[in-house]
């Protein structure tokens, strides 16, 4: 696998972590998952540990080393998202006990020791869920900042604003401490905002031709997306529910796919109303320093394509 990119997949399963999770194993000569580390959001961390396990066994890669992570996020009580993502986290399909096992390390010792022990910036983060993880590690050893190559993430929102909150997309709203921590850290942050995924609508087409696949890993997907939309077709009126965390693994394979500019994004993590919120200086008003590449331009067929072809691999 010379060439592919070393990342760390951090994440709560969700069907839409599912996606990016098959995306990234469908990716062998772009991608090299060095772990996934499950992190509590969507449905609590126990629940997306297995989740993430029973993604791997549907991809036939038991061979991923999957970790568990922080409980709770850093100051505040677990908000999850079971009206969205099902019971289970990852309604859809039938599910079973998953055969990749869980690992005895805990995800936080996982990021530390692999961001020490690999070279120097050549490991890049993929958080899909609340940054719990990633700045529980960046606290306990400090170190390891400048030794990332890359934080690529879903989360936040500007111009479309919030999904959980009218101000805050849910991944920030679970843990925004967590993203402070992260966003103020100096490390190259690429961020993949709701106002991009909510351009990426699982149109019922497209869907149909990741279904027509016919494998095992295709049907176990489209089961998902058509479990997952259905409440975001409901709430937005639209043909499809936005895919969001694949975004992540499809902008390290195919960058051209996507747009977006140079920001300072700051979290908001004291007003009550506003919790969470990411205030992104899009027009460049403040003079604060940019810390993050904003995106909001994507080729949504490009990245369709793209998913269906590597979901086929698998
Ligand atoms: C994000 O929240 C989660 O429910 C999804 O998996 C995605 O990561 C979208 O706001
Ligand atoms: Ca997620």
């Amino acid at each position: 696998m010379a060439g592919a990119r070393k990342i760390i997949i951090d994440t709560d399963p969700g069907q839409d972590d599912a996606a990016a999770i098959m995306l990234a194993l469908g990716s062998p000569e772009e991608i090299d998952v060095l772990g996934i580390t499950a992190v509590a959001g969507n449905v609590p961390v126990a629940l997306t540990a297995k989740n993430a396990r029973i993604v791997c066994d549907f991809a036939n890669r038991q061979d991923v080393r999957v970790f568990a992570g922080c409980d709770r996020p850093m100051k505040r009580p677990l908000v999850t998202a079971e009206h969205v993502h099902g019971a289970t986290g990852l309604d859809g399909p039938a599910l079973f006990e998953p055969e990749t096992p869980l690992q005895p390390e805990h995800a936080i010792d996982f990021i530390i020791e692999t961001l020490r022990s690999e070279e120097p910036g050549s490991v890049t983060l993929c958080p899909l869920g609340a940054l719990t993880n990633i700045a529980t590690a960046l606290t306990r050893a400090p170190d390891i900042a400048p030794r990332i190559r890359e934080i690529v993430m879903m989360g936040g929102a500007y111009f479309e604003v919030g999904n959980i909150t009218p101000a805050a997309e849910f991944n920030i709203y679970v843990d925004p401490e967590a993203a402070e921590i992260v966003f103020k850290s100096g490390i190259p942050i690429v961020m993949i905002p709701l106002d991009l995924t909510h351009k990426v609508l699982t149109l019922k087409a497209r869907v149909d031709r990741i279904r027509a696949l016919g494998t095992r890993a295709a049907t176990a997907l489209a089961e998902m997306l058509d479990f997952f939309e259905r409440f975001d077709i409901a709430k937005y009126g639209s043909d499809g529910g936005p895919l969001h965390d694949p975004n992540v693994i499809a902008y390290l394979i195919r960058p051209e796919l996507y747009g977006g500019r140079m920001c300072n994004v700051e979290i908001e993590t004291g007003s009550e109303l506003t919790l969470g919120m990411t205030v992104v200086d899009w027009w460049q008003v403040t003079g604060r320093k940019h810390n993050a590449l904003v995106l909001r331009d994507v080729d949504a067929d490009g990245f369709f394509a793209l998913l269906t072809g590597r979901v086929a691999r698998l």
